[in-house]
């Protein structure tokens, strides 16, 4: 039976030039090296400077990706940006992407699940193709999660960065089986009880003002395993493998203790992790195809494998999705 898929054509990603070292945070707030790197894994982050917006961020990895994919802007029906951090409450980023991209049909807009954004993209890019409805799709993760922290609050400003990472997705005709390219399946959930464990403490319609984000650490953390390691089950379980058949797994990059519980409970080989954590820190919606662009781009994750994305974050969002690459 032939189906439609989405294929992965080419990926990009963009991390802004300033980067900040744990060392260089110890200067602002108490914290050192040894705490940040032991409890995190993180080594430094790239923060947007005065003035460079999400849009900014990107644009450049919309730009990377095409380029990667070989595939002009004329050739894209649709633009989905995940970002909790828009450039302004509205327009959608996303149509500021395509305004600069020199997109002048189809349609653009914002996908907002905060750390599981580039996840729900992805289900929601993938739905368009399969329903016949989009056929080149720009999927773009971008954040500048700067812009929400309380640098004076030390339990939460050493986690977070800011970057972008972006996919470019074509509709293909695949013949329904686990050996056809593209996205095999997306599982998503969230559980909104969950609110005042992670969120943002302002808004336009209760505040007026964006607010600073406020985090029960611990709690998240204990929830991130066990909702991440069903959510990879979920897709294994969809596609009728076993979590060992799995290539590669590209993880939401939140926290190098987050990525080892989850694959020790999996029983998954550190190996087969793809962590990009040390280097940039929490980029929330920009993490997955940041990571992703990095394993791509120095051979790891190969065509014909089978990668396995998944992410957690505020709501609580979380899901995974299946893709031969
Ligand atoms: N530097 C130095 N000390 C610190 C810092 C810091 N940056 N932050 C907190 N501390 C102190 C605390 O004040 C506390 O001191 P006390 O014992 O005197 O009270 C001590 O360190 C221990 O604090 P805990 O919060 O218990 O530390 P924990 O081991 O839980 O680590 C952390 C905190 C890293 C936030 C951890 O809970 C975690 O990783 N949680 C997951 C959070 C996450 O990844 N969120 C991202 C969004 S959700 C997602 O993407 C999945």
């Amino acid at each position: 039976m032939s189906v439609i898929r989405s294929v992965v054509l080419g990926c990009g990603a963009y991390l802004p030039d300033n980067v900040v070292s744990n060392d260089d945070l110890a200067k602002r707030v108490d914290t050192s090296d040894a705490w940040i790197f032991e409890r995190t894994g993180i080594r430094r982050r790239h923060l947007a400077r005065d003035g460079e917006v999400t849009s900014d961020l990107a644009l450049k990895a919309g730009e990377a990706a095409l380029k990667a994919a070989g595939v002009g802007i004329d050739e894209i029906d649709l633009i989905v940006c995940a970002t909790t951090t828009p450039d302004e409450t509205f327009p959608a980023t996303a149509t500021r992407v395509q305004a600069r991209l020199g997109m002048t049909r189809g349609a653009a807009f914002d996908v907002q699940a905060v750390c599981s954004g580039f996840i729900y993209g992805l289900s929601v890019a993938d739905n368009f193709i399969r329903a016949g409805q989009s056929r080149t799709v720009l999927l773009i993760g971008a954040e500048t999660m700067s812009r929400l922290m309380d640098w004076n609050d030390r339990t939460t400003c050493v986690l977070f960065g800011d970057g972008a990472g972006a996919v470019v997705l074509r509709a293909e005709t695949g013949a329904g089986s686990l050996a056809d390219r593209g996205v095999q399946n997306t599982q998503l959930y969230s559980d909104g009880r969950l609110h005042d464990l992670l969120y943002v403490d302002g808004g336009p319609s209760s505040t007026r003002t964006t607010g600073y984000l406020r985090m029960q650490g611990k709690e998240v953390f204990r929830h991130a395993v066990t909702n991440i390691s069903a959510a990879i089950q979920a897709s294994a379980d969809a596609a009728g493998v076993s979590v060992s058949d799995i290539d590669w797994f590209v993880p939401h990059q939140a926290n190098q203790r987050i990525l080892d519980g989850t694959a020790r409970k999996l029983g998954i080989p550190a190996a087969k992790v793809i962590s990009t954590v040390a280097d940039h820190g929490n980029t929330s919606a920009a993490s997955v195809p940041l990571a992703l662009a990095a394993a791509v781009g120095d051979g790891r994750i190969k065509r014909g494998d089978l990668v396995l994305l998944e992410a957690m974050g505020g709501g609580f969002t979380w899901g995974s999705a299946l893709v031969r690459w």
